[in-house]
């Protein structure tokens, strides 16, 4: 069965904040955003899409100069060949790795919109301020604790404007505010975030 041996795969993408448990959440929180809708989308698709989306992150799929997005959809056709997963649905699983990115243009299907909506909630609320944090000091994208704050900060502002589905604004709206309430109790026990 492909998707035991995907999972199997996938065990070696290791990591706090884009790794296995990250990608099992962004799979069951897109079930959830289609659920919330009554929506049917294609499971077998995004299933594959949620286990494969971050492998371009990774050696020895990372690419120098490709975004890990396009660099993951680029490796993922031959994976999902070797496990035996339809050929037909490639396609469809390669446009939700390709857009699931929050800076990246949302693709006109719904599987991709609703995976990019879960992707970008991740980043948000507790969830995503754990995963920053457990970055620090290890990513380019927070060399210290700082740029990490900075970063949650920025997120805060940013991302709910990135979502596009009005579930995913729902949970967005509440998920802003545990980032709020975490941003405003830092800045008050840190000086306006100086004694970081
Ligand atoms: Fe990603
Ligand atoms: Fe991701």
């Amino acid at each position: 069965m492909w998707k035991e041996k995907l999972i199997n795969f996938a065990k070696r993408f290791e990591h706090t904040a884009w790794g296995m448990s990250h990608f099992t959440r962004v799979y069951e929180l897109t079930l959830k955003l289609a659920d919330m809708r009554k929506l049917e989308i294609d499971q077998e698709s995004l299933f594959a899409a949620a286990y494969l989306h971050d492998m371009g992150a990774f050696d020895p799929y990372r690419k120098k100069d490709i975004d890990h997005a396009e660099a993951s959809a680029n490796s993922c056709e031959e994976v999902l060949k070797s496990l035996g997963f339809p050929p037909e649905k490639i396609d469809k699983v390669k446009d939700i790795i390709r857009t699931h990115m929050y800076y990246a243009e949302p693709s006109g299907q719904i599987e991709s919109v609703l995976f990019r909506d879960a992707d970008i909630l991740d980043f948000m609320g507790i969830i995503g301020i754990i995963r920053i944090l457990s970055i620090v000091g290890k990513d380019t994208w927070a060399p210290n604790l700082n740029s990490a704050i900075n970063l949650i900060r920025n997120f805060d502002k940013t991302l709910i404007h990135k979502l596009s589905s009005d579930q995913a604004k729902e949970i967005g709206v509440k998920r802003r505010g545990e980032m709020k309430a975490f941003l405003e109790n830092l800045s008050e026990q840190t000086n306006k975030f100086k004694l970081l």
